[in-house]
Protein backbone atom coordinates (compact mmCIF):
# COMPACT_ATOMS: atom_id res chain seq x y z
CA UNK A 1 0.00 0.00 0.00
CA UNK A 2 1.15 3.24 -0.82
CA UNK A 3 2.25 5.63 1.96
CA UNK A 4 0.07 8.65 2.27
CA UNK A 5 2.50 11.78 2.01
CA UNK A 6 2.45 13.82 5.45
CA UNK A 7 1.58 17.43 5.12
CA UNK A 8 2.01 18.80 8.56
CA UNK A 9 2.90 17.90 12.27
CA UNK A 10 1.77 20.23 14.61
CA UNK A 11 1.82 19.48 18.79
CA UNK A 12 -1.36 17.73 18.71
CA UNK A 13 -2.11 17.04 15.20
CA UNK A 14 -0.97 15.80 11.85
CA UNK A 15 -2.07 16.56 8.48
CA UNK A 16 -2.19 14.26 5.63
CA UNK A 17 -2.68 14.93 1.78
CA UNK A 18 -6.31 13.45 1.54
CA UNK A 19 -7.89 11.45 -1.08
CA UNK A 20 -9.27 14.37 -3.23
CA UNK A 21 -7.98 17.88 -4.37
CA UNK A 22 -8.62 20.79 -2.00
CA UNK A 23 -9.11 17.77 1.21
CA UNK A 24 -6.55 16.92 3.61
CA UNK A 25 -6.60 13.98 6.53
CA UNK A 26 -6.53 15.13 10.07
CA UNK A 27 -4.91 12.97 12.98
CA UNK A 28 -5.35 13.47 16.27
CA UNK A 29 -2.32 12.18 18.33
CA UNK A 30 -2.35 11.77 22.32
CA UNK A 31 0.56 14.30 22.79
CA UNK A 32 -0.40 16.84 25.36
CA UNK A 33 1.87 20.26 25.84
CA UNK A 34 1.69 23.07 27.35
CA UNK A 35 3.61 26.40 27.48
CA UNK A 36 4.65 26.18 24.61
CA UNK A 37 5.75 22.43 24.12
CA UNK A 38 7.81 23.12 28.00
CA UNK A 39 5.71 20.51 29.44
CA UNK A 40 4.75 17.85 27.73
CA UNK A 41 3.25 14.13 27.95
CA UNK A 42 1.23 11.28 26.47
CA UNK A 43 -2.42 10.95 27.08
CA UNK A 44 -4.01 7.64 26.56
CA UNK A 45 -7.21 7.88 24.93
CA UNK A 46 -7.01 11.72 23.90
CA UNK A 47 -6.85 12.28 20.44
CA UNK A 48 -9.78 9.78 19.93
CA UNK A 49 -11.96 12.08 22.61
CA UNK A 50 -10.94 15.19 20.45
CA UNK A 51 -11.39 13.80 17.27
CA UNK A 52 -15.20 12.84 18.69
CA UNK A 53 -15.64 16.27 20.21
CA UNK A 54 -14.11 18.16 17.29
CA UNK A 55 -16.60 16.24 15.37
CA UNK A 56 -19.61 17.03 17.46
CA UNK A 57 -18.66 20.68 17.54
CA UNK A 58 -18.42 21.12 14.19
CA UNK A 59 -20.88 19.27 12.50
CA UNK A 60 -23.53 21.27 15.16
CA UNK A 61 -21.87 24.25 13.83
CA UNK A 62 -22.33 23.30 9.93
CA UNK A 63 -25.79 22.12 10.73
CA UNK A 64 -26.80 26.28 12.07
CA UNK A 65 -25.10 27.44 8.93
CA UNK A 66 -21.47 28.21 10.82
CA UNK A 67 -19.03 27.04 7.79
CA UNK A 68 -16.16 24.91 9.37
CA UNK A 69 -13.41 22.58 7.92
CA UNK A 70 -15.02 19.67 8.57
CA UNK A 71 -16.35 17.12 6.15
CA UNK A 72 -16.70 13.79 8.11
CA UNK A 73 -14.99 11.79 10.65
CA UNK A 74 -13.53 8.34 8.88
CA UNK A 75 -12.45 6.29 12.08
CA UNK A 76 -11.35 7.07 15.48
CA UNK A 77 -8.27 8.88 15.49
CA UNK A 78 -8.94 10.47 11.92
CA UNK A 79 -11.47 13.06 10.08
CA UNK A 80 -11.45 14.41 6.35
CA UNK A 81 -11.41 18.05 5.87
CA UNK A 82 -10.95 20.83 3.65
CA UNK A 83 -7.92 22.28 3.09
CA UNK A 84 -7.80 26.11 3.54
CA UNK A 85 -5.22 28.81 3.85
CA UNK A 86 -4.62 29.47 7.65
CA UNK A 87 -5.29 32.65 9.02
CA UNK A 88 -1.50 32.61 11.03
CA UNK A 89 -3.87 34.19 14.25
CA UNK A 90 -5.38 32.61 16.91
CA UNK A 91 -8.68 33.92 18.12
CA UNK A 92 -9.77 33.83 21.68
CA UNK A 93 -13.31 34.51 22.81
CA UNK A 94 -13.63 35.40 26.90
CA UNK A 95 -16.70 35.13 28.66
CA UNK A 96 -15.37 34.66 31.92
CA UNK A 97 -11.67 36.20 33.25
CA UNK A 98 -9.14 33.43 33.05
CA UNK A 99 -5.64 32.28 32.30
CA UNK A 100 -3.27 35.28 30.53
CA UNK A 101 -5.55 37.87 30.83
CA UNK A 102 -6.38 37.31 34.46
CA UNK A 103 -2.99 37.24 34.66
CA UNK A 104 -1.91 40.32 32.16
CA UNK A 105 -4.66 42.75 33.54
CA UNK A 106 -4.98 41.53 37.13
CA UNK A 107 -8.46 40.72 36.77
CA UNK A 108 -9.43 37.79 39.43
CA UNK A 109 -10.21 34.50 37.90
CA UNK A 110 -13.57 34.08 37.33
CA UNK A 111 -14.94 37.68 36.62
CA UNK A 112 -17.57 37.50 33.98
CA UNK A 113 -16.94 40.16 31.78
CA UNK A 114 -19.45 42.64 30.47
CA UNK A 115 -19.66 41.36 27.07
CA UNK A 116 -17.18 38.89 25.32
CA UNK A 117 -13.98 39.94 24.81
CA UNK A 118 -12.67 38.90 21.59
CA UNK A 119 -8.50 38.58 21.28
CA UNK A 120 -5.85 38.19 18.51
CA UNK A 121 -3.02 36.32 19.33
CA UNK A 122 0.05 35.82 16.41
CA UNK A 123 0.45 32.43 15.81
CA UNK A 124 4.57 31.71 15.71
CA UNK A 125 5.75 29.46 18.12
CA UNK A 126 8.88 31.28 18.75
CA UNK A 127 7.62 34.01 20.21
CA UNK A 128 4.90 32.64 22.15
CA UNK A 129 1.81 33.87 19.88
CA UNK A 130 1.84 36.93 21.18
CA UNK A 131 -1.18 39.41 21.59
CA UNK A 132 -1.64 41.58 18.49
CA UNK A 133 -4.05 44.47 17.97
CA UNK A 134 -5.93 44.67 15.01
CA UNK A 135 -3.50 47.63 13.61
CA UNK A 136 -0.55 44.45 13.73
CA UNK A 137 -2.81 42.26 11.81
CA UNK A 138 -3.84 45.06 8.82
CA UNK A 139 -0.28 46.63 8.74
CA UNK A 140 1.61 43.31 8.62
CA UNK A 141 -0.91 41.63 5.90
CA UNK A 142 -2.09 38.66 8.20
CA UNK A 143 -5.28 39.45 7.04
CA UNK A 144 -7.94 42.46 5.92
CA UNK A 145 -10.25 44.51 7.57
CA UNK A 146 -12.97 42.88 6.24
CA UNK A 147 -11.43 39.28 7.50
CA UNK A 148 -10.97 40.83 11.01
CA UNK A 149 -14.72 42.00 10.54
CA UNK A 150 -15.95 38.58 9.64
CA UNK A 151 -13.29 37.00 11.77
CA UNK A 152 -15.22 38.74 14.57
CA UNK A 153 -18.57 37.69 13.49
CA UNK A 154 -17.23 33.97 12.89
CA UNK A 155 -15.59 34.13 16.35
CA UNK A 156 -19.36 34.92 18.71
CA UNK A 157 -21.65 32.72 16.57
CA UNK A 158 -19.17 30.04 17.58
CA UNK A 159 -19.09 31.53 21.31
CA UNK A 160 -23.12 31.36 21.41
CA UNK A 161 -23.63 27.80 20.22
CA UNK A 162 -20.70 26.25 22.10
CA UNK A 163 -21.90 28.43 25.15
CA UNK A 164 -25.59 27.41 24.82
CA UNK A 165 -24.40 23.29 24.08
CA UNK A 166 -22.24 23.29 27.42
CA UNK A 167 -24.52 25.27 29.31
CA UNK A 168 -27.35 22.41 28.73
CA UNK A 169 -24.86 19.57 30.30
CA UNK A 170 -23.94 21.97 33.01
CA UNK A 171 -19.92 23.66 32.06
CA UNK A 172 -19.46 27.15 31.63
CA UNK A 173 -17.55 27.68 28.57
CA UNK A 174 -15.13 30.50 29.94
CA UNK A 175 -13.09 31.03 27.00
CA UNK A 176 -12.11 29.47 23.79
CA UNK A 177 -9.40 29.47 20.94
CA UNK A 178 -10.20 28.76 17.37
CA UNK A 179 -8.30 28.97 13.83
CA UNK A 180 -9.60 30.43 10.83
CA UNK A 181 -9.02 29.35 7.46
CA UNK A 182 -9.54 30.97 3.55
CA UNK A 183 -10.96 29.16 1.09
CA UNK A 184 -11.62 30.44 -2.43
CA UNK A 185 -14.39 29.33 -4.62
CA UNK A 186 -14.02 30.92 -8.13
CA UNK A 187 -13.70 34.50 -7.49
CA UNK A 188 -14.89 34.74 -4.26
CA UNK A 189 -12.87 33.65 -0.75
CA UNK A 190 -14.89 32.59 2.32
CA UNK A 191 -13.59 32.15 6.12
CA UNK A 192 -14.41 29.24 7.97
CA UNK A 193 -13.90 27.81 11.26
CA UNK A 194 -10.37 24.94 11.28
CA UNK A 195 -8.26 23.66 12.89
CA UNK A 196 -10.30 21.97 16.08
CA UNK A 197 -12.59 23.15 18.53
CA UNK A 198 -11.82 20.51 21.82
CA UNK A 199 -11.11 20.88 25.36
CA UNK A 200 -7.78 21.49 24.36
CA UNK A 201 -8.46 24.88 22.89
CA UNK A 202 -11.40 25.87 25.66
CA UNK A 203 -11.65 26.43 29.67
CA UNK A 204 -15.03 24.41 30.40
CA UNK A 205 -15.94 24.73 34.44
CA UNK A 206 -18.49 22.83 35.62
CA UNK A 207 -21.40 25.28 36.83
CA UNK A 208 -21.98 23.31 40.36
CA UNK A 209 -19.03 22.95 41.50
CA UNK A 210 -16.32 25.15 39.33
CA UNK A 211 -14.53 21.72 38.87
CA UNK A 212 -12.10 22.32 35.62
CA UNK A 213 -12.64 20.20 32.65
CA UNK A 214 -10.34 21.01 29.91
CA UNK A 215 -6.33 21.52 29.27
CA UNK A 216 -5.84 23.45 32.46
CA UNK A 217 -6.25 20.48 34.55
CA UNK A 218 -3.03 18.82 32.40
CA UNK A 219 -1.39 22.89 32.57
CA UNK A 220 -2.03 22.90 36.34
CA UNK A 221 -1.65 19.15 37.32
CA UNK A 222 -4.69 18.64 38.90
CA UNK A 223 -6.04 15.62 38.37
CA UNK A 224 -6.96 13.14 35.40
CA UNK A 225 -7.07 15.07 31.79
CA UNK A 226 -8.62 11.70 30.32
CA UNK A 227 -11.21 11.77 32.92
CA UNK A 228 -12.22 15.45 32.33
CA UNK A 229 -12.45 15.13 28.25
CA UNK A 230 -14.40 11.35 29.08
CA UNK A 231 -16.99 13.58 31.72
CA UNK A 232 -17.58 16.14 28.89
CA UNK A 233 -18.21 14.05 25.92
CA UNK A 234 -20.36 11.45 28.10
CA UNK A 235 -22.23 14.76 29.59
CA UNK A 236 -22.70 15.98 25.51
CA UNK A 237 -23.69 12.04 24.45
CA UNK A 238 -20.90 11.49 22.60
CA UNK A 239 -18.86 8.27 24.24
CA UNK A 240 -21.09 6.25 26.01
CA UNK A 241 -21.33 6.37 29.77
CA UNK A 242 -21.14 2.72 31.48
CA UNK A 243 -21.33 1.01 28.20
CA UNK A 244 -24.61 2.53 27.22
CA UNK A 245 -24.71 4.65 23.63
CA UNK A 246 -26.72 7.73 25.37
CA UNK A 247 -28.97 9.34 22.30
CA UNK A 248 -28.14 12.89 23.12
CA UNK A 249 -27.16 15.39 25.67
CA UNK A 250 -27.73 14.80 29.50
CA UNK A 251 -30.00 17.60 29.79
CA UNK A 252 -29.29 19.71 33.20
CA UNK A 253 -32.10 20.79 35.56
P1 LIG B 1 -5.03 31.99 27.56
O1 LIG B 1 -5.80 32.42 28.77
O2 LIG B 1 -3.85 31.13 27.86
O3 LIG B 1 -4.66 33.16 26.68
O4 LIG B 1 -6.00 31.07 26.68
C1 LIG B 1 -7.30 31.48 26.31
C2 LIG B 1 -8.05 30.31 25.70
O5 LIG B 1 -7.53 29.98 24.43
C3 LIG B 1 -7.98 29.03 26.52
O6 LIG B 1 -9.23 28.37 26.42
C4 LIG B 1 -6.91 28.22 25.85
C5 LIG B 1 -6.99 28.68 24.42
N1 LIG B 1 -5.69 28.75 23.76
C6 LIG B 1 -5.26 27.69 23.00
O7 LIG B 1 -5.96 26.70 22.83
N2 LIG B 1 -4.04 27.77 22.38
C7 LIG B 1 -3.25 28.86 22.49
O8 LIG B 1 -2.15 28.88 21.92
C8 LIG B 1 -3.72 29.98 23.27
C9 LIG B 1 -2.89 31.23 23.42
C10 LIG B 1 -4.93 29.86 23.89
Amino acid sequence: MARRRMVYEGKAKILYEGPEPETLIQYFKDDATAYNAEKRDVIDGKGVLNNRLSEHFMTGLNGIGVPTHFIKRLNMREQLIRAVEIIPLEVVVRNIAAGSMSKRLGIAEGTPMPRPIIEFYYKDDSLGDPLVTEEHIIAFNWATQQDIDDMIALALRVNDYMSGLMYGVGIRLVDFKIEIGRIFEGDFQRLIVADEISPDSCRLWDIETGQKLDKDVFRQDIGSLADAYTEVATRLGVMPRNGTVTSGPKLVN
